[in-house]
């Protein structure tokens, strides 16, 4: 007996001396499955004890695993990486979309002066990326917003981004949380066929522009199951969007889904084929949203489909607003941004405002083709107590309308 029981602790040691040799000798040359590589941030140096900078660790990782000329996958284990601002830039090697793999969480850094670019993690340059894990990105964006003065000037700097992509093409993000990123939490800027899938994006309802995800310039994409609840819009696109489908996406709190501001800047890009459906919209200041800036140069925003769409407590649930000035105050230029071709379509809930329903449009370029079908908002004020009061619209400077099915309320246009 005594024998084995000496034996036996020496036999147990000399097995995890051995598989502990293997785990760490593959993982440093990247472990191979089904031919894949896997090049895990743990093996270039990265502590993951939520103290120590991992920064320099990811930046190897990425490298080494864009390098890579077959399948490659970055893998970011369990545990919580602190990191400052990285950038993950292609192109890469390999044929096959590069995957990073995300369990863990990945935690900013707070520091404010470490961040020399708009954003936290940039990806760019890529054709080819799965990015996923059910991991969470933290952007701890609650230690600085009290340094943001946005609410206020509208030419303040923007906090940094949570996870920007650019000229990222046929990429899949699917299955990841982000919560308070500092700026925006997502941005998607000169990309092409993108998807994204089974996200949560979550920051406070007060959050200075924490924008779930930002579009600009990028055609072919989608947004699909997910949940977005932020101080800002839910889905922000801005010019140069084309074909964005959106669908199942619980927008709330947050702004809403908004097209615009378009005509900020000069030689903006149309907007073209956006649609929005299955949605649901809960407490949010808008649903689905319109804005284009007073005194801008011309350009377009066609083809925009609004379906399905469920509001409760919405305080503007349908609203086009050519009148936008993000300096407050209201000038004598109109907008000269072309808004046709968009429908509202089974839209259905309650406003907390009286107002369900408010169309402003140019009166240089009036809004044309607007169709409503199936739009049932009900009036349900936040403090009760009043009597009913029926949900009421306002249309200006609109042609060629039209309607069918219900129309609570019903839309005048003059
Ligand atoms: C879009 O990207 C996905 C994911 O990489 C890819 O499978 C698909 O073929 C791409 N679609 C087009 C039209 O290129
Ligand atoms: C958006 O949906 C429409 C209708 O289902 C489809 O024809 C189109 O290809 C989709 N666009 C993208 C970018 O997936
Ligand atoms: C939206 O929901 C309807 C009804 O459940 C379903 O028939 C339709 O396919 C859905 N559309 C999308 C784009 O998911
Ligand atoms: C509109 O919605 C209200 C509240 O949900 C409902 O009671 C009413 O029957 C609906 N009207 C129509 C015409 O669908």
């Amino acid at each position: 007996m005594a024998e084995v029981r000496r034996s036996f602790p020496g036999f147990a040691l000399g097995i995890l001396i051995l598989s502990l040799a293997l785990v760490l000798g593959s993982e440093a040359a990247g472990l191979r499955r089904s031919g894949e590589t896997v090049f895990n941030v743990k093996a270039y140096g990265a502590k993951g004890d939520g103290r120590h900078d991992d920064w320099q660790a990811f930046q190897k990782t990425w490298i080494a695993a864009c390098h890579h000329p077959w399948k490659a996958k970055m893998l970011i284990p369990r545990g919580v990486f602190l990191i400052g601002p990285v950038i993950f830039q292609g192109p890469c090697a390999s044929p096959f979309p590069l995957v990073v793999q995300i369990q863990g969480t990945v935690l900013a850094q707070t520091d404010l002066s470490l961040y020399m670019g708009q954003e936290w993690i940039l990806f760019e340059y890529i054709n080819g990326l799965i990015l996923m894990g059910g991991g969470t990105l933290d952007g701890q964006g609650s230690e600085v917003w009290k340094y943001s003065d946005c609410n206020v000037n509208s030419n303040c700097q923007m906090m940094p981004m949570g996870v920007k992509f650019f000229r990222v093409d046929n990429a899949i993000i699917r299955k990841l949380s982000s919560v308070n990123s500092k700026g925006f939490h997502l941005a998607i800027n000169n990309c092409n066929n993108i998807t994204l899938t089974s996200l949560r994006l979550i920051a406070p309802a007060d959050s200075p522009n924490t924008d779930g995800i930002h579009l600009a310039n990028s055609n072919m994409i989608v947004i699909e199951k997910s949940e977005i609840g932020t101080g800002d819009d839910c889905i922000g696109m801005i010019e140069g969007a084309k074909n964005v489908n959106i669908t199942n996406v619980r927008c709330g709190p947050g702004h809403g889904i908004s097209i615009g501001s378009l005509g900020k800047f000069p030689d903006e890009e149309d907007v073209m084929g956006i649609t929005v459906t299955n949605c649901t919209f809960t407490a949010t200041d808008n649903g689905v949203r319109i804005k284009t800036i007073q005194g801008c140069q011309p350009s377009k925003a066609s083809k925009i489909t609004f379906e399905n769409i469920v509001m409760n407590g919405v305080r503007n649930p349908i609203i086009i607003d050519q009148e936008y000035n993000p300096r407050g105050k209201k000038l004598t230029v109109p907008s000269m941004v072309k808004i046709s071709d968009v429908t509202f379509k089974n839209i259905q809930g309650t406003s907390i405002s009286q107002e369900a329903i408010n169309m402003v449009c140019s009166k240089a370029v009036p809004c044309q083709n607007i169709h409503f079908e199936n739009v049932n908002l009900t009036f349900t004020p936040i403090l009760g107590g009043f009597k009913m009061l029926d949900a009421t619209s306002t249309c200006t400077n609109a042609v060629g309308n039209s309607f069918s099915g219900t129309q609570i309320p019903q839309v005048a246009c003059h």
